[in-house]
């Protein structure tokens, strides 16, 4: 027998397997056939025996040797499939990073929304509290702890939605105030804004709206005066409209405060020269406040000899109308996306 024919024919055939493997599985098949225990190359091992002691080492060293060319073969050929198999892989998941990507569209807090957070940061900063109350209201909150008795005749500035005789929607935040001055029973300072919705039985039109929004101020300490009050609204005038506002109070009647003010900012239109959105007088309203009617510490359990207070009501849409031109508060209710999304943005 001639081994290195053998051989020969063997590496052959072995090459022409291999061209026509591209598979793993397939190329582990042609390892087993060629060089396997039961490869031919394997059995030619048998003829050992056969041999004269001299020649059979270099007999076992050509089986060897043609082992170790097989396994290189078959090991090149693992390479190339897998080098294939992986630019294959990137061929098909190539990206095109030039395409554009999908879109989405960004929402944006509604400007009533960022106009209140405003307000309440800069009362945040000056250490206020920010509080809450429920917008069902009792009666006795919503008016009467308020300095409002049944039949005052106050209670018409303010055509109430009522659900029972003795509940109805909020027709202010100023409830809030007195759930406050309740929950701290009389004994401690209050510092706080109360945002929230409010309800109004009035037919809607570009100036009123029967649902609107509200901040509510109070103070209530034991050396709180009229001075502290002026330099509060002062500083939102100043936060809302520009640092060079100035403010001034007209005295007006609200029956939870005595003395009562409404009061005017400068024109940041016109700086007060007078113009159309003043009506030529150069100052706008912006809010009412006042100082905290005795019988207001008092039906809340505040000693009206030891605490005084004050305290202010501010519309939010009338903020935002001033501050922006807006001419009709229903745009803020209609939800007009072209609209809302003139307010996109950080800060409003
Ligand atoms: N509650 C008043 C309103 O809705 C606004 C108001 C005015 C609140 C004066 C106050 C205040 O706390 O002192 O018309």
């Amino acid at each position: 027998m001639d081994v290195n024919k053998t051989i020969k024919e063997l590496e052959v055939a072995l090459k022409e397997a291999l061209d026509g493997v591209e598979k793993i599985e397939a190329l582990q098949d042609v390892k087993a056939q060629f060089i396997g225990k039961k490869a031919d190359l394997s059995l030619l091992m048998r003829h050992m025996k056969d041999l004269p002691n001299e020649e059979k080492p270099a007999f076992g060293q050509t089986i060897n040797e043609a082992k170790q060319r097989f396994s290189a073969l078959i090991e090149a050929r693992r390479e190339t499939i897998l080098a294939k198999k992986m630019a294959n892989k990137l061929k098909k998941e190539t990206i095109d990073v030039t395409l554009p990507g999908p879109s989405y569209t960004l929402g944006t807090p509604h400007l009533l929304r960022k106009i209140t957070a405003e307000i309440e940061d800069l009362f945040m900063g000056m250490g206020y509290l920010v509080k809450e109350g429920p917008e069902i209201e009792s009666d006795e909150l919503n008016f009467e702890k308020l300095n409002l008795p049944k039949e005052h005749p106050a209670r018409d500035m303010q055509d109430s939605f009522y659900l029972t005789e003795d509940t109805l929607l909020r027709t202010h935040t100023s409830p809030v105030q007195v759930r406050t001055m309740l929950e701290y029973g009389g004994a401690k300072p209050v510092k706080i804004i109360c945002p929230g919705v409010v309800y109004r039985r009035d037919d809607d039109d570009a100036t009123h709206s029967h649902q609107f929004m509200q901040v509510e101020g109070l103070v209530v300490d034991e050396k709180t005066s009229l001075s502290d009050l002026k330099g509060t609204l002062l500083a939102v005038a100043k936060h809302m409209f520009g640092e060079d506002r100035k403010i001034r109070l007209r005295p007006s009647y609200f029956p939870f405060t005595e003395p009562s003010f409404e009061v005017d900012v400068t024109c940041s239109q016109c700086d007060g020269d007078g113009c159309s959105m003043c009506k030529q007088t150069g100052y706008i309203e912006i809010l009412g406040a006042g100082m905290v009617h005795n019988n207001v510490l008092e039906a809340s359990g505040y000693d009206s000899s030891r605490y005084q207070g004050f305290a202010f009501g501010m519309g939010v849409e009338r903020i935002a109308m001033l501050k922006y031109g807006i001419d009709d508060i229903r745009h803020f209710y209609v939800n007009d996306l072209r609209f809302n999304h003139q307010f996109k943005g950080g800060k409003s």
